[in-house]
């Protein structure tokens, strides 16, 4: 196992005050109620619980309590969200559009695929090469029967923002409904509804020191935004998503965001100061370097290239000392490489020899001297041994 993770934007690990939130509702004395079960205490206590952690959710956006749906990720918040509200309006014939963007997570991209075997017409933004989409082009992609924008609030490969509260205004007067996915960005950057002014906004315990399989889909309640559920059956989640509520994983969630709303904001610089010592320390070294995505960027995460040198070379390389990703979790298996980096236009050099590094709770300054003289001695060293050439080598 590697001495010291830095790949927290694929995962963090659970906060201890979450673990010991989760405890009393997986056991076997009374936490193991089902919510629905009005006719008992057992049941009462447990919908009690569930609806803590909406209040929990609801407050970390500052939204109301009423639009939480709760979900098994934001993989399934994003599909909720897209299929759900495209598919509500294609069956009524009030629409078939969609506009995304080039760089958005595959969840929402695979989704919108699914969406155009279905009949709807999708329109994918480029980007810039710092990865930042144009309002312009956004402008000029709306049409009339545009139902839903989804864009992301901060880029998992890049940490690059797009402005949302910008968004919304353009979209002001639009029937379009605006989807976000903060999945990248909770926890990490205030996310409040009142300033993104968002319809849907997605998210994930997993990703801000909360558990696996559990997430939320914020959907305004008044005028409620209508989606067409994935899943039908007992009509929990007011319909929307039927299954028995994970009670322990709903709890953690609720936890989670209660934690991240009272150490935001400073852990959003604390994240920020150790990101940018990261990127200073490395630039300090003399090997050249390019860092990927600019402009407004989520805290915890760099994406870097040292042109010449193969990503997964380096990170073989490190692995015993740090754990860090090639690009995202979830794209690491796809033999084209990055979808975003590709978007950004990056050469095959630069994009060959891209890594993510992405901090969290527990990385501290000294972690981050660990991980630069880490990464670059052995740079240095895979350099002099096998440099990559400009095209097509790929070690
Ligand atoms: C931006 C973004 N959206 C969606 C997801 C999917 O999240 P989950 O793992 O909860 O399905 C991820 C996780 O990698 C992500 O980074």
């Amino acid at each position: 196992m590697a001495r010291l993770y830095l790949d927290h934007a694929a995962t963090t690990p659970l906060d201890p005050a979450v673990l010991e939130a989760m405890l009393p509702w997986m056991g076997c004395d009374t936490g193991f109620g089902n919510p629905a079960s009005v006719t008992h205490a057992y049941g009462r206590t447990a919908a009690a619980a569930v609806e803590q952690a909406r209040r929990q959710v609801a407050d970390l956006l500052q939204a109301p309590a009423e639009g939480v749906i709760f979900t098994g990720s934001a993989t399934e918040a994003i599909n909720m969200a897209v299929l759900g509200s495209m598919r509500f309006s294609m069956q009524r014939g009030r629409g078939s559009h969609l506009v995304t963007c080039a760089t958005e997570h595959s969840a929402v991209l695979a989704a919108c695929e699914q969406l155009r075997r279905e009949g709807a017409t999708i329109t994918v933004l480029p980007v810039d090469a710092n990865g930042q989409l144009s309002l312009a082009d956004l402008q000029e992609a709306l049409r009339d029967d545009t139902v839903l924008v989804s864009l992301m609030l901060g880029n998992n490969e890049t940490g690059v923002c797009h402005d949302i509260a910008a968004v919304a205004a353009l979209l002001q007067g639009h029937p379009a409904r605006l989807h976000v996915d903060a999945t990248q960005a909770v926890g990490k950057v205030p996310v409040h509804l009142p300033a993104l002014q968002a319809d849907l906004l997605s998210l994930s315990a997993h990703k801000f020191h909360g558990p696996k399989g559990v997430g939320a889909l914020w959907r305004c309640p008044e005028p409620r935004v209508r989606l067409q559920p994935l899943l039908f059956g007992g009509g929990q989640e007011s319909g929307e998503r039927s299954g028995t509520q994970a009670v322990h994983q709903i709890v953690g969630l609720g936890e989670a965001c209660g934690l991240a709303a009272n150490a935001l904001p400073a852990e959003m610089q604390r994240l920020t100061a150790l990101r940018d010592r990261l990127e200073a320390g490395l630039r300090a070294t003399g090997i050249p370097m390019v860092c990927n995505g600019a402009g407004r960027r989520l805290p915890h995460i760099s994406n870097l290239s040292f042109p010449g040198l193969h990503g997964e070379a380096l990170l073989a390389d490190i692995e015993p000392e740090l754990a860090v990703a090639l690009g995202s979790a979830c794209s690491s298996a796809d033999a084209r490489g990055s979808h975003v980096l590709r978007a950004m236009g990056l050469d095959e050099t630069l994009s060959l020899s891209a890594f993510r590094l992405s901090v969290g709770r527990r990385t501290t300054p000294a972690d981050i001297d660990v991980a630069v003289a880490v990464v670059a001695r052995s740079a240095q060293r895979l350099l002099r041994l096998s440099p990559l050439q400009p095209r097509g080598v790929a070690g």
